[in-house]
């Protein structure tokens, strides 16, 4: 990244291009079947799929994105077998270790969402390093969603949100906005798009309470091809939407 955020303002500002979305949520999907169509085990394809998102978080910060969300593991992906389990595990580890410093000094905000609960101590350690590193930074903010799945994570906030009423007594009636500081996803915006790569339509347990007015994005690429021509691509269909949040736009008919 050209040191992420280093020119915040798009240049739509000149009359150019309007803005990029401020959050972008990518459900990076198609590993296997890159694999696969090529006759390597699915491994490789989660591999090459690192290198994807290098990429992306590259192109991210240049697009003049300020929030990234990807989701990397899921609280479903459990059901795979172990040893492609193990490797997905390796895989963030090995990311975080070699990307850090990098990432750190480029301005970027990391963060992990997810149950931490169940993940190898040694993983919860460095993802816990990693946010405390990268706290200060608020030129990108980079979020991986690992061990995650959007409905457990409404129950931890439930949980947690009863426990504050034990300890605290009645705050009154629950807003969206208290709710929302209980999720893992507190202090970051909603997305304002959200991909979801290999040409599956479907969730898959990301982001439900927070991708409420995203504008939802298929695409048929497989994440390990993914690039910046690729983002730049999605960013125009999201400029191609028109987004409603339940008003009738004025002018309309
Ligand atoms: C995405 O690729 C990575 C994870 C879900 C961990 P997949 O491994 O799901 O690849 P496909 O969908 O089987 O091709
Ligand atoms: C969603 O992909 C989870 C991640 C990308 C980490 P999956 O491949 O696990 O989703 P399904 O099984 O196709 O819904
Ligand atoms: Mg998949």
């Amino acid at each position: 990244m050209s040191r992420a955020g280093a020119s915040p303002e798009p240049s739509h500002a000149s009359g150019g291009e309007p803005p990029a979305p401020q959050h972008v949520a990518i459900i990076m999907d198609g590993n296997g079947r890159w694999a696969k169509a090529r006759g390597l085990p699915r491994t490789a394809g989660h591999e090459r799929g690192v290198e994807a998102l290098r990429r992306t978080v590259e192109a991210a910060g240049d697009l003049g994105i300020k929030y990234l969300t990807v989701f990397s593991f899921s609280t479903e992906n459990w059901r795979r077998p172990a040893a492609e389990v193990n490797v997905l595990f390796g895989l963030l580890k090995a990311y975080v270790q070699r990307d850090l410093q990098r990432l750190k000094h480029e301005g970027v905000r990391v963060r992990i969402i997810g149950q931490r609960e169940g993940l190898p101590p040694d993983i919860a350690e460095l993802v816990g390093r990693a946010e405390r590193e990268t706290a200060g930074n608020s030129a990108f903010h980079l979020t991986i969603a690992f061990n995650y799945g959007s409905r457990n994570e409404i129950l931890r906030a439930a949980e947690a949100y009863a426990r504050s009423l034990r300890e605290a007594g009645d705050t009154g009636p629950l807003t969206e906005e208290m709710f929302s500081s209980f999720l893992d996803t507190s202090g970051l915006p909603d997305p304002d798009l959200m991909i979801r790569t290999s040409g599956e339509y479907r969730i898959s347990n990301f982001l439900l309470w927070q991708a409420a007015y995203a504008e939802l994005l298929f695409m048929d690429v497989l994440w390990p091809d993914f690039g910046r021509a690729h983002l730049e691509g999605a960013i125009a269909k999201y400029h191609e939407r028109e987004r409603r949040f339940g008003a009738v736009v004025p002018g309309a008919s």
